[in-house]
Order: structure tokens, then C-alpha cells, then sequence
């Protein structure tokens, strides 16, 4: 892989639990993989006053935790000389003041300022680092989710953040995208013909998009409790997902193409709102139950939740893009924590022959189906139907498989070694632009209001169990079930 130019990465919410998990094994991953250029620097940046030393000794144990037996102590020291530490609380000048020093005389070198911190942060921070004449033209910022919690509040960020940073310095991430099955999909859908004529109504009955967890609230309960899985999960996973799956062919493979079309499936999806919004989706919350095989809590009994929340940990819901491509094709979406296993997956379902000669099971199990596994075991499957040996004509169904980990023995990006390298290099393609944001953010705030205007309180659901029985009857009404279920 080619090298990254050289850069300044200040790492805001430096010592979070965003940046240990994920930015630091990842920044260590690229470095052992000889891609960081020897002159480029880490900044980590948070509020608690450590000195670099205790820094260090942070990112070296998550860096162990995380990569176990691959973990390297000579990468590990070639690491830590570019890495530093300073003291920055978003709301004191002087602090602000202290980032200059490890950036004096740099100004050409590309400058990121990764904003891993709560989003009521990010406005502050952008406006602290341009008081203070840190923002160069190869200055860019990187937003994490959740960016705002409706559209008022994520237009206000974009207005201030907008006011210091051009569109094309601001990067939004949505870590789905950086995921090699996502731009897999891309692949399949736009460097081949094969599935181009039958990705449309009359050809596609239902889609389903399933981004299951098994896990709880971890440590996270008190951002999640204000979230809920609608905004943690829908407003951005799924719908840029969604966007991907229906959206028309770019023009081009320019980052603005793309999202160009991705924005048309934001704005063609039907509206969700009153009574209607209620029909059509289900809130669930987890009660304890188990999951592989240890008893676990329910969702108001986990530390730091309140006990008589009423956050949704579960949302399922049919979605229409008035589109003429997709006109009366449902997509339906669902997710939740503490489901029975990690799963994330698409899937499109064509429709029955039109008429069945052969002995064969009876539908929906018979039906072809295109599925996207995104994790674990990415791949992607094509189920159809064959001849079962013997005398009889009985048709059975078989699957395709495109493994590409077997097929390209070549080690894989997680999504945020790809999304950072993206960054460095300058690369918007997979960032959600600010209107693409805006227009997710105005489909999914009717669907909270309708929630809240007729009390609608989550249904519970056994952790380690599918979801609330009412998901099932969701897609059930219109004859269809969920992968799972068939
Ligand atoms: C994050 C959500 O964006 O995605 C988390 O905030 C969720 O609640 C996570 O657990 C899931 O990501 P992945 O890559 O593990 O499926």
C-alpha cells in the first residue's frame, strides 16, 4: 500500500473510549504496515491533565488489548516517538493556546483535527483552533457521530463548523462505509452488468436491512440514554446503507457523484410521520434474558440507565422510496442491542416465478435472494433454487458464495484505517456531505415526534431473543419474513 503523505493528527477526545478502541489500534496498524511517514505526528487531546508519559502508557495498553499477538514492541516505540499529549479543555483559551507548539512551523503539512468528543463539543472546538490561526488551507476536520440529535441541532453545528471549515475540508464519518463489504456493494452493483436489470420493482420484492447487536450499553449508557437506537443507529448506518443499495449509477466515481445520488434516495424516501409513523415501526427495549449463554440485565437494570427509561434499544421499521425505480418495493429496516448474535446484512429478496413446475419448498424459503453480509464473515450469497440428486424433479435451495477473503488472500482495512487513510489523503467519497445529513436527519425527527405525540412506549423483548413479537407481525402483514425467521 502506497505511503500517506506526512500529517499533523490532533486527536480531540484523545483519551475516549472512540479513540482507544478504534483510532489508536488503527493508526498503530497503519504505522506497522510501513505506511505513516516517520515525520508524521499524533497529537492526543483531552481534558485530563497527563503528562506525555502517561499518554503513552494509555495508548500502549488498549494498543496491546486490541491487537494481542500482533502487537510488536518495535513498531510500538517507532509509534509512540511521533505521538504527544496536551491538556485541552474545549472551553479554556489558554488551552487552545498550548496546541501551537506542537504544530509551530508545519503549516504545509496536512492538518487533522479528529473531533471523537460528545457533538455539543464540536462548534467550540473548531472555533477554539481558528481563534487561535490553527486552521491552514491543508487544515480538515473530521466530525464523528452523532452529529447533533435532530436536524435543528445538526444544522447549528454545520452553520458554525461551516463558518470556520469549506464543505470540502469537513469530514463526516459514518464508519459503515469504510466497511469492505460496503464498498463491495458498489462493486458489485457498479463494475457489473449482471444485476443492473433486475435491481428494481418488478423484479426485487423486499428488502431487508438487519444491523443486529448482541452486545448491551457497554460503558456508554449515559450517551445512549439520551440517544436511542433511532438516532444511534438508523439516522446514519442504516440509512447510508440504504442510500447505497437504491441509489442510481454515478456518473463518475467523483466523491460528489456519488453523493449527488445518494442525496436523491434520502429525499425520495415517503414520510414517516403521525399515526402512520406508528404503524409502521416498533420500538422495543430489552428485558434480561441471556446471551450466549451467560444471564444478562435488562436495558433499565444496566448501571448508569434510568430505571424507568423509556430509550428504545430496538426499532424496526418499513421504509418506501417514492422513486420509479422503487416505487412500491418496501425496505425494511431494523436493528437493536442485545439481539441474539452480531449480525449485519442486506438483503434483497426477487420475486417468485410466475409459475412453480417443480416440486419445491413453499415460499418465502424458495425465493431467490441476494444477501450482503457485512459481519461477522463478510461475503456476499445468491441463493437459488436447484435440482436435488436423485430421480425426482425436487428443487431445493443451493447458495452461490462470493468469499472474498478466500478469493483475495490480501489483509483487509478495518473501516477506520480506510477512513483515516481516506482523511489523510483528502478522499470525501465515503463521508456523508451536509445535505445528505440534513435530509436523513428530516425523515427520522417526525418519526420521534410521532412517538412522542401519542406516547408510543417501547415494547420489551428478552435479550438474546430476535426482538418484540410486533417486528415479526411488521413484515409479516405484508407476507414476507425476516432472514432469521425463514
Ligand atoms: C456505533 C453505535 O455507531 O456503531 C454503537 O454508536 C454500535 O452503538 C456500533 O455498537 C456498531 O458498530 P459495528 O461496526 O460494531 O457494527
Amino acid at each position: 500500500m502506497d505511503a500517506l503523505p506526512t500529517f499533523d493528527l490532533v486527536l480531540f477526545g484523545g483519551t475516549g473510549d472512540l479513540a482507544m478502541r478504534k483510532l489508536l489500534p488503527a493508526l498503530y496498524r497503519r504505522s506497522a504496515a510501513g505506511q505513516l511517514a516517520s515525520d508524521s505526528r499524533i497529537v492526543g487531546a483531552a481534558r485530563s491533565p497527563l503528562t506525555r508519559e502517561q499518554y503513552l502508557e494509555k495508548v500502549e495498553a488498549t494498543c496491546r488489548a486490541h491487537l494481542g499477538k500482533q502487537f510488536d514492541p518495535q513498531c510500538w516505540a517507532r509509534l509512540a516517538g511521533q505521538i504527544s499529549y496536551c491538556k485541552v479543555d474545549a472551553n479554556s483559551d489558554e488551552d487552545f493556546a498550548a496546541l501551537r507548539a506542537p504544530l509551530a512551523g508545519r503549516e504545509a503539512t496536512v492538518r487533522v483535527f479528529f473531533l471523537s468528543t460528545a457533538p455539543d463539543l464540536f462548534a467550540v472546538t473548531c472555533e477554539g483552533v481558528a481563534r487561535h490561526g490553527l486552521v491552514t488551507p491543508h487544515a480538515r476536520v473530521v466530525l464523528e457521530k452523532p452529529l447533533g440529535h435532530d436536524a435543528r441541532s445538526s444544522a447549528e453545528i454545520d452553520e458554525r463548523v461551516g463558518a470556520i471549515f469549506a464543505e470540502g475540508q469537513i469530514f463526516r464519518i459514518d464508519h459503515y462505509l469504510g466497511k469492505e463489504t460496503v464498498q463491495n456493494l458498489l462493486a458489485l452493483r457498479f463494475g457489473n452488468t449482471l444485476f443492473e436489470p433486475l435491481w428494481r420493482r418488478g423484479r426485487i420484492s423486499h428488502v431487508q436491512i438487519t444491523l443486529a447487536e448482541d452486545l448491551g450499553v457497554e460503558r456508554r449508557a449515559d450517551f445512549y440514554d439520551r440517544t436511542g437506537a433511532l438516532r444511534d443507529m438508523v439516522q446514519n448506518h442504516i440509512l447510508q446503507l440504504l442510500s447505497i443499495i437504491a441509489m442510481e449509477p454515478p456518473a463518475s466515481s467523483d466523491p460528489d457523484a456519488l453523493r449527488d445520488e445518494k442525496l436523491k434516495v434520502l429525499r425520495a424516501l415517503r414520510p414517516l410521520a403521525g399515526r402512520e409513523a406508528l404503524s409502521r415501526t416498533v420500538r422495543g427495549q430489552y428485558k434480561a434474558g441471556a446471551t450466549n449463554g451467560r444471564p444478562v440485565v435488562g436495558y433499565r437494570q444496566e448501571s448508569g440507565v434510568s430505571p424507568d427509561s423509556t430509550t428504545e434499544t430496538f426499532v424496526a421499521l418499513k421504509a418506501q422510496i417514492d422513486s420509479w425505480r422503487w416505487a412500491g418495493v418496501p425496505f425494511y429496516l431494523r436493528t437493536g442491542k442485545r439481539l441474539q448474535e452480531k449480525l449485519s446484512e442486506i438483503v434483497l429478496t426477487f420475486e417468485d416465478v410466475p409459475l412453480a413446475m417443480f416440486d419445491r419448498p413453499a415460499p418465502p424459503v424458495s425465493l431467490n435472494r441476494l444477501v450482503i453480509r457485512l459481519q461477522p464473515h463478510e461475503g456476499i450469497t445468491l441463493s437459488v433454487l436447484g435440482k436435488y440428486p436423485g430421480e425426482a424433479m425436487l428443487l431445493r435451495p443451493v447458495e452461490l458464495s462470493l468469499d472474498f477473503c478466500e478469493t483475495f488472500k490480501t489483509p483487509r482495512l478495518d473501516a477506520y484505517e480506510r477512513l483515516l487513510n481516506d482523511i489523510v489523503k483528502g478522499n470525501l467519497t465515503l463521508f456523508m456531505r451536509r445535505d445528505e445529513l440534513q435530509a436523513a436527519w428530516r425523515w427520522i425527527d417526525p418519526i420521534r415526534e410521532a412517538w412522542l405525540q401519542y406516547d408510543y412506549e417501547p415494547k420489551t423483548y428478552t435479550a438474546g431473543s430476535w426482538g418484540p413479537a410486533a417486528a415479526s407481525a411488521l413484515i409479516g402483514r405484508d407476507g414476507f419474513a425476516w432472514s432469521n425467521e425463514l
